[in-house]
């Protein structure tokens, strides 16, 4: 019998080592031949731990299973899959919030066994890699640009055009590649899931980009918050290399890739790309003017490929199905799927991949469920805290970069956090300020002083203090914040302060 309990932060943060532990207990009591799977979250998470079972009829679920569950589950009969309990899901494949999903990054997460390279390989890991190994450099660049790939960090820039301005730099210089771990926007966790669910499709995505770019090191720069995506990462990266994936003469190709996984220094403005490159150069994280763009002068002043986890993962199956079977999902120039990120008040919170073209109200209602509270659903922030916050006359807008940017808004990482009607946006509109005076690399002086100019406005008008002047005062500032700033941290600071200002006028007066 095969029983899976994952073990990713969020089943490890509900109690799934002791529940592991208790049924581990159990089947040794009762003699049953039991192998136990850690395996990764589906992005269930109202439901984890989510226990499954293998069983003639696929496997079956139960959850969320809490540590006082399992002596009743397992008489019950747990171990046949047996459906008299409570917490009996049945086959998980049919819930219908995996069901409905278009799982194309995702496809094996939550399946496997995250560090068993056997695993991964029979899930149709590496056949990517594999694919490039055989292609020239420029038609590897070529399959990504016809997937239509856009960069998944937040600013959606065309991977295959940043790769080929990388590809097209004189191939006797060093290059880099580096991925964008530091996953700091509120309410996002699919590049966690990514490293801690399923490494190995990083660690081929950024080995394809290496060959695709000629470049022969490459560096993760993982956020120092996520310890089991670390140690996820370390053992995934000595087996890769070990099976001859990462290292010398990658899988015969004759050219070479090593990758590091480097720490973060738990700094927001450090998920900025240029800031980024300081920081793993072993420099205080402030943010470099561009041009020079990375991809042209990057770390250590060579060019350097930089893209998110996110990116880098839609790569394996790009190069595998072929960019015109990920180009067929989605809509406009939002091609492929978009792994969304449901948060905040809301009662069935996870990971929902899909093709662009979704409706917010589709994800809040059909797969999200509505409020947490069951109160009705007043505000939802897209994209992080330098986003807009939309309200419910805008939740019709399908999931699409330029539907979004035409109201103000933006899908940015693809994270999305919901607010009930007894949120003040008042409050979150000064929060966005304030955040930015926390966070500003202090390089530029819209940013590093407007912000606290902007708390201080903001406390005014909600003082009730000169009301008018100080409202046009706000609205000078976030103009000059958005025009005069260095990078999108004081630049984009201002947009969900002046969405509040425009659909939630009442809360910043009241
Ligand atoms: P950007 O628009 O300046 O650049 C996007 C990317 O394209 C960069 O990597 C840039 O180097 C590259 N690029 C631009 N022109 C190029 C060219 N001609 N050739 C090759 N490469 C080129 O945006 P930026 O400042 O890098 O990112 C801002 C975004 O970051 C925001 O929209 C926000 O959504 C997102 N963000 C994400 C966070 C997260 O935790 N994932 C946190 C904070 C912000
Ligand atoms: Fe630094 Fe803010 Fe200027 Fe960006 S906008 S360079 S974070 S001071």
């Amino acid at each position: 019998t095969r029983i899976y309990v994952p073990c990713d932060t969020t089943a490890l943060s509900m109690g799934a080592d002791e529940v592991a532990r208790l049924i581990g207990y159990h089947a040794g009591a009762q003699g049953v031949d039991m192998e136990l799977v850690r395996n990764g979250s589906r992005g269930l998470f109202w439901l984890e731990p989510l226990v499954e079972i293998e069983t003639d009829a696929g496997r079956i679920g139960y959850g969320p299973v809490e540590p006082d569950d399992v002596q009743g589950l397992v008489d019950a009969g747990l171990f046949d899959g047996k459906s008299e309990h409570p917490l009996f899901l049945g086959p998980v494949v049919d819930i219908p919030y995996l069901k409905h999903q278009q799982r194309l990054t995702f496809s094996r997460i939550g399946i496997t066994d995250p560090l068993s390279i056997d695993d991964y390989r029979s899930h149709g890991g590496f056949e990517g890699l594999e694919k490039a190994v055989a292609m020239t450099p420029q038609a590897i660049v070529g399959e990504v640009k016809t997937s239509g790939l856009r960069g998944r960090g937040g600013a959606a820039f065309p991977t295959g055009i940043k790769w080929q301005t990388v590809h097209d730099q004189p191939w006797q210089q060093q290059k880099y590649i580096v991925c964008n771990a530091d996953e700091g926007d509120s309410g996002t966790f699919a590049d966690r899931l990514v490293m801690e669910c399923d490494p190995y499709m990083l660690i081929e995505g950024m080995t394809i980009a290496g060959l695709a770019v000629g470049a022969t090191q490459g560096f993760i720069y993982l956020r120092s918050e996520y310890p089991v995506a670390h140690r996820m990462l370390d053992e995934a990266i000595r087996c890769a290399e070990a099976e001859g994936y990462l290292g010398a003469n990658v899988r015969g190709s004759g050219r070479d890739f090593h990758l590091e996984v480097r720490l973060a220094a738990g700094a927001y403005i450090c998920g900025e790309e240029t800031a980024l490159l300081e920081s793993l150069e072993g420099k205080r994280g402030l943010v470099r003017a561009k041009p020079p763009l990375p991809a042209i002068k990057g770390l250590f002043g060579q060019p350097t490929v930089v893209n998110n986890v996110l990116s880098f993962a839609a790569v394996p199956f790009i190069l595998d199905q072929g960019g015109q079977a990920y180009a067929d999902y989605g809509m406009g120039k939002s091609r492929g799927t978009l792994p969304i990120q449901l948060a905040g008040n809301i009662r069935r919170g996870g990971l929902i991949e899909l093709a662009f073209g979704v409706s917010l109200k589709e994800i809040l209602e059909d797969f999200g469920g509505g409020s947490f509270t069951g109160r009705p659903m007043k505000a939802v922030q897209v994209g992080g805290p330098l986003m807009a916050y939309m309200p419910q006359d805008q939740w019709d807008t399908p999931m699409d970069y330029e539907a979004f940017a035409e109201l103000g808004a933006g899908i940015g990482h693809g994270g999305v956090v919901v607010f009930d009607d007894t949120v003040d946006m008042g409050a979150q509109a000064r929060f966005a300020m304030e955040f930015c005076t926390v966070e500003s690399c202090g390089k530029c002086t819209p940013c590093r002083i407007g912000s606290v100019r902007g708390v201080e406005v903001i406390d005014r008008i909600r003082a009730g203090e000169n009301r008018d002047a100080n409202l046009t005062l706000l609205e000078d500032l976030c103009e000059t914040m958005v025009d005069g700033s260095l990078c999108a941290m004081g630049g984009m600071t201002p947009f969900p302060v002046q969405s509040v200002v425009k659909h939630f006028p009442d809360d910043l007066t009241a």
